[in-house]
């Protein structure tokens, strides 16, 4: 359907849990998180009969979000029957990674169509400090390479002071296999509040030291807002999220709905929706598509991440889902 402002909205973001098995610095606390409790998380009958809402409106693709998705059990039944609902085309997700070798087999066989992998340094040590885990790099790397070539696989690099040096590491994985590595501003929501963004833009001289014919290519490779550069030398795509200095919000697609419910218009503000009550108060498909249509209607026209006084988001990401 179309928002007030004309956009086509057809790209609607699921979280499926707030819980993680990573603290990264950008998105979480690493102490005093209090988890949602448990019933006031949308159950996965509740989650498709928001989504065939959403069909119906026209929004036929879905990306699945956290905290991490796939802690939260029977994931891989979710994407198969989301992908089974009439009028959905696409699924894809977005992972930290740790868990999908032992599930990418049952994700693909339930259709997942994309997967992209939050790697923000190839560096154990920044990796663990990053974290705020034991984990390692080298876990979320196995992960990507088992991905590589049998799904389209992205790899997210939020931009940070404490790994710029991992600009060029991280941009070769796009030369050694066919996946594309996106950087991403950092983002002014939840424990990234206080952090001044590098603007993505910043970081194509550096690439183009090393790939001198990196050039922006028009082809879309997704739903979401990167911008794409190719090189002769590169496998994938290496793209930029501008999620700060760029107003992309003109072409804006998207909606977000939260693991409790809450259908949000904007990641930047906390106006929207809840939808729980609705579900769970026995409303018919009518009164859902009803209210569903007027949270899209009153989509902002843009986010503010310049203007921080006026977000009005004071959720973490983990609970919004990025
Ligand atoms: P695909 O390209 O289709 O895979 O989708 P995507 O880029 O939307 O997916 P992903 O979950 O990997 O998100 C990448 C980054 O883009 C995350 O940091 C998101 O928070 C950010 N992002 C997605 N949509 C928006 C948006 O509407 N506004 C802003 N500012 N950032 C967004
Ligand atoms: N700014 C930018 N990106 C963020 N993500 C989480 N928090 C932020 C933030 N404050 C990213 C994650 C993941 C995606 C869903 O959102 O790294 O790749
Ligand atoms: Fe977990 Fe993703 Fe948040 Fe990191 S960015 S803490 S992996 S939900």
């Amino acid at each position: 359907m179309r928002d007030a402002l004309g956009r086509e909205i057809n790209y609607m973001r699921l979280s499926i849990t707030d819980r993680c098995n990573l603290r990264c610095c950008y998105c979480m606390p690493t102490e005093g998180v209090t988890p949602i409790v448990h019933d006031d998380i949308l159950r996965y009958e509740e989650l498709l009969r928001i989504a065939q809402a959403a069909a119906a409106l026209g929004i036929d693709r879905f990306k699945v979000t956290g905290g991490e998705p796939l802690v939260r059990r029977g994931v891989a039944d979710f994407i198969r029957a989301l992908k089974a609902l009439h009028g959905v085309r696409q699924v894809t997700l977005t992972t930290n990674g740790l868990l999908l070798p032992s599930m990418l087999d049952a994700l693909l066989a339930a259709g997942m169509d994309a997967v992209n992998i939050s790697l923000d340094t190839l560096d154990n040590a920044q990796y663990q400090a990053v974290t705020r885990s034991a984990h390692t790099a080298d876990e979320v790397l196995h992960a990507v390479r088992l991905c590589a070539g049998r799904l389209p696989t992205k790899i997210n690099a939020v931009l940070l002071p404490e790994t710029a040096s991992q600009l060029i590491p991280l941009s070769h994985l796009a030369q050694e296999l066919p996946v594309d590595v996106r950087f991403i501003e950092q983002m002014p929501i939840g424990t990234g509040k206080t952090a001044s963004a590098e603007a993505a833009t910043s970081v194509l001289g550096r690439l183009r030291a090393v790939w001198p014919d990196l050039a922006p290519v028009e082809e879309r490779r997704g739903n979401g807002p990167a911008r794409y550069f190719a090189a002769g030398q590169l496998k994938g795509r290496i793209g930029l999220i501008q999620a700060v200095s760029h107003a992309f919000c003109t072409d804006c697609n998207r909606v977000r709905l939260t693991s409790t419910g809450f259908l949000k218009p904007c990641l930047c503000y906390d106006e929207g929706t809840d939808l729980k009550p609705l579900l769970r108060g026995g409303a018919d498909d009518a009164a859902l598509a009803a209210a569903m249509k007027q949270a899209i209607s009153q989509k902002p026209a843009a986010h503010c991440f310049a203007q921080r006084q006026n977000i009005t988001e004071h959720k973490s990401m983990n609970q919004i889902g990025g």
